[in-house]
């Protein structure tokens, strides 16, 4: 469903993906973790264009992504939930849900607005459809974007870090609504997340990034239980509580 071939990308002169490959399956929840800088968001935004790769290849569902085809081809199969939740605070949870349905994938204003009521239901949140985003708590917030990114519909959802920026008493509200969307069989779910409890409960597949490279990968059982190489191991020392 995503598969980058040689991604290299430079910020100046600064090399922050060195020869990327990665395929993620349809329907494959990978998990991507590694310390701070080691390039995990710059990988996630090369897959939908967020940012482009200074050379290589990215393809989503068999097509090459490019700039020109980006806008259409991620709108049609891609969607993201930021650590900041990028909510837009001057419109109700329901405008917020319903935007990008009627203007990018037209739908009506009442298709839009079934939809958002279905998926603020999924996210238990159905009874905020006409509040401020700033009325919300944290967590509530995070859910309603990830709320947003269902409304879109896609096969691919990308997660960057969707908890870092949450109180701890409302990270476990997300990762539930989280835990429950990796459920379904057919989204492709990828999520740069430490939250390891998370990565062992649904994750298929891990993978660990430092100073642009990816170092080791398996499936969580193997992180928690036999990483190999040693700044694994020190990472995974820290963040396992
Ligand atoms: N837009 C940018 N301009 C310049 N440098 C950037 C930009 N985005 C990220 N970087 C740098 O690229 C490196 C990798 O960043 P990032 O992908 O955000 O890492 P991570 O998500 O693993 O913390 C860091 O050194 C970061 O400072
Ligand atoms: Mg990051």
């Amino acid at each position: 469903m995503i598969k980058l071939e040689h991604v290299e990308k430079y910020f100046g002169d600064l090399h922050v993906l060195k020869d990327i490959n990665l395929e993620v399956a349809e329907g494959e929840k990978l998990v991507i973790i590694g310390p701070s800088g080691s390039g995990k968001s710059t990988t996630v935004r090369c897959m939908n264009f967020l940012e482009e790769p200074t050379s290589g290849h990215v393809y989503i569902d068999g097509q090459e992504l490019t700039s020109k085809n980006k806008t259409k081809l991620v709108r049609e199969t891609t969607s993201m939930v930021f650590q900041q939740f990028n909510l837009y605070p001057h419109m109700t949870v329901l405008k917020n849900l319903t935007l990008a349905p009627m203007k990018l994938h037209h739908k009506t204003k009442q298709e839009a607005e079934e939809l958002a009521y279905h998926y603020l239901e999924v996210v238990g949140l159905r009874d905020k459809a006409n509040v401020y985003p700033t009325q919300l708590s944290g967590g509530q917030q995070q859910r309603i974007a990830i709320a947003r990114a269902l409304c879109a519909q896609t096969k691919i959802i990308l997660f960057d870090e969707p908890t870092s920026a949450l109180d701890p008493e409302t990270i476990q509200e997300v990762l539930d609504v989280m835990v429950n969307l990796a459920h379904e069989k057919n989204i492709t779910m990828v999520v740069v997340t430490h939250e390891m409890g998370f990565a062992r409960q649904v994750a298929d597949r891990v993978v660990f990034m430092a100073d642009g490279q990816i170092i080791e990968e398996g499936t969580p059982e193997h992180f928690f239980t036999n990483p190999k190489n040693e700044r694994v191991r020190q990472f995974l020392g820290k963040i396992i509580r």
